[in-house]
This record gives C-alpha cells, sequence and structure tokens, in this order.
C-alpha cells in the first residue's frame, strides 16, 4: 500500500520515453503513468471520465484484490459506477472454489456480450482463481472472443501493464503465470469501508485437503514479512481504520516459511501494540495447526475479536482422512471444547461439505454429532462439488443426488437449531458494536457487528458509521439482534 499522494509525485517524476524499469513496483508506477495518459485521451474523446466496475466472487481474499484493482484503475482515471452493464470497463474478478460460482461468471459474461456490442468502448477483464484453470482459458479463447484481458492470481500486481497493453491492442490478451515467489509491496489500494479493512498476511496453500482446488490456483504458501504487515496496518490506522482483518488460507502456518520465523501468536501480539486498532479479526484457521500459544493470545487480548472460524468440513474420521485434513473428529472436537472452556464467550463458526466421495449417512451422523457437541455459532454448509484436478474428483463413490439433498438438509437443520440457541445467550446485555452501516430496510436504524460478530440493529444516524457504541440488546431474532444505545 502506498500513500496516494506519494504515488502521484513519484508518477509525474517519470520519463514516460524512458525503456520501463524493470524492478517493481516503479515498473508499475511506470504503467500507471502510461496508463494515465491514455485514459486522459479517452476521457478527451468521450468528453467524460470512462466508468469501471470490479465485481467480486469467492472469499475476503478475492475482496481484497479488488480493492487493489479498484485502487490502479482509480489512480489512473477511471471512475466508479457500481453497474457492469454501464461500465466502459468491466472487471470479473472470479472463484472456482466450487462449480455454481464458475456458472455465474459465463451467465454475467454471456448477458454482457449484449452491452457490448452498444458500446463498442466497452472492455471487459476477467481474473482470479477460475483463471488458473487451463480448461476455463480454453473455453473462453474458443467461445467468448469478446473479452479483452485475461490474467490470473499471480501476475495480479501487473494490472496497470496489462491495461496499457490492453489499450494499445484490440485483440484478447492472456497472460496467466504458473506461480510465484513474488510479493510486490506498495500498489494503490481503494478501500470498501473507511473503517474497516482487510490485510494479506500471507498468500497460497500448501494443505491439498483432497476436494481443493485453492492450492493450485493459489500457489504455493508465501508469507509477507511482519514488517510490512504492521507497516501496512499503521498506514490504514492514520486512514481511519479501527477494525482489521488478517487474510489467508491457513493464517496458523503464518510465518514458518520466513527467513526469520514467527508464529501467528506472536505476529498477533505485535499487531495487538499498535495504536488507535480497536479490533483485530483473522480468517481461516486450520484446526491442525491451531497452537495453544494462540488459544492463550487470544484469551489475554483486548483487541482480537471474540470470534473463531474453524473449518470443520466433516465429523467423520475416516472421511476426515479421505479428504487429507490430518486430524480426528475427536482431535477437533477436543480442540473446540478447550477453545470455549477458555474463553467462554467466543463465538465459534465452522465450514461443512456434504456429500464428499464414499459419504454414507453414518458419516453424516457424526458431523451431525460434532455440530451438537461443539454447539456452532454458524456454520457455512456446502455441497461436495467436483472439481477437476483435485484427487477426491478422481475418487470412487460419488455419493448420488438425492442422497447428497436428503443430508445436506439434516446438516442444515441442525445447525439452524444449534445455533439459535447459541445466539441468544446475550441478550439483555451491553455489548460494544461497531456500526458499518445505516439500516437498507429501515432508515432510522443503524446496523454494526458485535465483537462475536453477530449483527445488531439500533436506531441512530449515519453519523455514527464508524464508531463503537455500547448497546443494549433488547431481543434476538435467530441470527440477529435488535437493541437500543445503552444509557452511561
Ligand atoms: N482455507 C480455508 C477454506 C477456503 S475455501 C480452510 O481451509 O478453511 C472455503 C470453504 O469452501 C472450505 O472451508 C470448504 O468448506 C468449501 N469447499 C472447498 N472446496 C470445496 C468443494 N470442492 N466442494 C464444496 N465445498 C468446498
Ligand atoms: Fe483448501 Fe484445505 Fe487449503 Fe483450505 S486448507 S484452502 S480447504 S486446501
Ligand atoms: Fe474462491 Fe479463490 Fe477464494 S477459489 S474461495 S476466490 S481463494
Amino acid at each position: 500500500m502506498i500513500k496516494n499522494d506519494d504515488l502521484e509525485l513519484q508518477m509525474q517524476r517519470l520519463d514516460l520515453t524512458a525503456t520501463p524499469p524493470t524492478e517493481e513496483p516503479q515498473r508499475q508506477y511506470f504503467y500507471m503513468a502510461k496508463a494515465k495518459k491514455m485514459v486522459g485521451e479517452l476521457t478527451a474523446r468521450l468528453g467524460r471520465k470512462p466508468t469501471f466496475c470490479v465485481t467480486t466472487f469467492g472469499c475476503q481474499m478475492n475482496a481484497r484484490d479488488s480493492e487493489k484493482l479498484s485502487g490502479i484503475l482509480e489512480q489512473i482515471g477511471y471512475v466508479d459506477n457500481g453497474t457492469d452493464e454501464k461500465s466502459d470497463f468491466v472487471i470479473y474478478n472470479t472463484c472456482t472454489v466450487r462449480d455454481n460460482a464458475n456458472q455465474r461468471v459465463y451467465g454475467r459474461l454471456g448477458a454482457l456480450s449484449n452491452y457490448k456490442k452498444k458500446n463498442p468502448d466497452m472492455r471487459i477483464a476477467l481474473c482470479g482463481c477460475m483463471m488458473q484453470e487451463q480448461s476455463v482459458i480454453d473455453k473462453l479463447k474458443k467461445s467468448y472472443r469478446f473479452v479483452d484481458l485475461i490474467f490470473g492470481t499471480h501476475n495480479i500486481f501487473k494490472f496497470a501493464e496489462l491495461v496499457c497493453d490492453m489499450l494499445e491492442n484490440d485483440d484478447m490478451i492472456v497472460d496467466i503465470w504458473e506461480g510465484t515467489d513474488q510479493i510486490v509491496e506498495d500498489l494503490p489500494i481503494v478501500r470498501k469501508y473507511p473503517f474497516k479493512s482487510g490485510i494479506n498476511i500471507m498468500f497460497g496453500c500448501n494443505n491439498f485437503c483432497s476436494y481443493c482446488i485453492v492450492p493450485y490456483v493459489r500457489g504455493r504458501e508465501r508469507s509477507r514479512t511482519p514488517e510490512d504487515i504492521i507497516r501496512e496496518i499503521e498506514m490504514l490506522v492514520e486512514d481511519g481504520v479501527i477494525e482489521i482483518m488478517l487474510l489467508g488460507q491457513n493464517v496458523n502456518s503464518y510465518g514458518k516459511t520466513l527467513e526469520n520465523s514467527i508464529s501467528f501468536a506472536e505476529l498477533l501480539q505485535r499487531i495487538e501494540k499498535i495504536e488507535g486498532l480497536e479490533r483485530i479479526r483473522f480468517m481461516t484457521s486450520h484446526p491442525k495447526d491451531l497452537s495453544d500459544e494462540l488459544i492463550q493470545v487470544m484469551r489475554d487480548s483486548k483487541k482480537i475479536c471474540r470470534h473463531l472460524h474453524l473449518p470443520l468440513q466433516s465429523g467423520s474420521t475416516r472421511i476426515l482422512e479421505r479428504m487429507n485434513r490430518r486430524y480426528t473428529k475427536e482431535q477437533y472436537v477436543e480442540l473446540a471444547l478447550k477453545i470455549r472452556r477458555e474463553i467462554p464467550d467466543i463465538s465459534l463458526t465452522t465450514d461443512i461439505i456434504v456429500g464428499f466421495p464414499g459419504e454414507t449417512d453414518e458419516d453424516v451422523d457424526d458431523t451431525i454429532d460434532v455440530i451438537r457437541t461443539v454447539g456452532y455459532d454458524n456454520a457455512f454448509t456446502f455441497i461436495y462439488s467436483k472439481r477437476t484436478g483435485t484427487p477426491a474428483a478422481a475418487m470412487e463413490n460419488q455419493v448420488p443426488e438425492d442422497v447428497v439433498k436428503r443430508n445436506f438438509n439434516r446438516v442444515l437443520a441442525t445447525v439452524q437449531e444449534v445455533s439459535k440457541n447459541r445466539t441468544i445467550v446475550f441478550t439483555g446485555q451491553d455489548v460494544e458494536v461497531l456500526v458499518e452501516e445505516v439500516n437498507e430496510h429501515d432508515e432510522s436504524l443503524v446496523t454494526g457487528r458485535m465483537s462475536n460478530n453477530t449483527m445488531v440493529h439500533f436506531k441512530g444516524n449515519e453519523e455514527l458509521i464508524g464508531t463503537i457504541q455500547t448497546v443494549h440488546l433488547d431481543e434476538c431474532h435467530g441470527f440477529y439482534y435488535t437493541g437500543h444505545i445503552a444509557e452511561k
């Protein structure tokens, strides 16, 4: 991340007739300056500033990447207009974790082709995880020739350079890297919320859960240095951020590959010291790597939120082994109960997959048993989606659709029943709520989140956005509360 004014100064000093630098991020500053000139010419021709729209599919990691894309686009002179069909530059930042994410992209692209016929200046770019799959690229090259630019997850830092190429060429540009060790710092970022922000602490994943495509499309695990992370958070805080979400596919293995190795718990302790920062969240924790040290640091911390997302995937040891998760049902339950014991007010949430190859009704009974024993505050339940190239895709005994549906409904019903009983326990208490927005349905209300991530609606106005208020919780409505600002 870099401050806009500093970047602007650097860009103005550049000689655009010289050969582009080879070092990063200087090379991208050069291309941003060049792109800005081209966008200036486009602005003159159109008689207005060209517009863009970035649509994000998938996880927080992708959301953060989209903020980086927007940061560069605004720097070079595009304005965000929020709707894809009316924009001059449409970007889909894609996800491929389950097949329905892919299908949504193809659906949107189909509709977009008609808008492009009406607006010949429209440019379309695709990036993100889906683009790291050869079969997707083949399909796009064959049937979606109207797409202008395709790039992947490893070269996203090159976006300015790619935009220059795109503006100079009419042909489809495809630039996909198989992997990278590179982490490029100091590029511009535009945040969706002024008061909270995600921040990458690591990229990629080495776990190779047998159903999961992420390690193939995001590459090997790489951690950013604690110095870079802290510097970025300090800049964010200076800019008004009070809550951060540390992002990684498996934050518990943070720092292991760094030259000066450091644990995730140690990183948290260093971040805790940053003055002005009020709340720290993180995503995601792999149960196999969650240390006692981390539990203690969470317990003793004033800033780390009372929420832990601890993906279970399955409660059956037999299935967990086939999933390559490297813990048993008993180990998981023991860990979850230890966390509940040490930090009683913590909210535990999870991810569950139903219909993994070979899963029987008895395996699902085990999953349901864990849901009841742990008592999740919330759980995301997914139907297993076969991802080409993963070991699970080649497994025998793919479960028939009707069996999956039936078991999915059983799991879902249990989750709903259990989580309702958990959420309600805070009724009548005064809790701290970070106000995020004016309520969508009722303008006299604002909506915010408790430390444990539960949503609360209460009377207030937009001036409260970005502040932490003490709110009395009047009533629990399933997964959210209504309340009022507590009297001092
Ligand atoms: N790194 C995170 C998960 C990232 S993907 C972790 O290990 O927890 C988010 C969730 O998508 C996973 O937890 C899993 O429940 C689900 N998921 C991943 N691959 C899937 C597949 N092939 N089918 C269905 N759900 C899947
Ligand atoms: Fe996928 Fe497993 Fe890595 Fe999570 S830990 S991203 S589920 S391979
Ligand atoms: Fe999807 Fe990629 Fe995230 S596959 S879940 S966007 S890492």
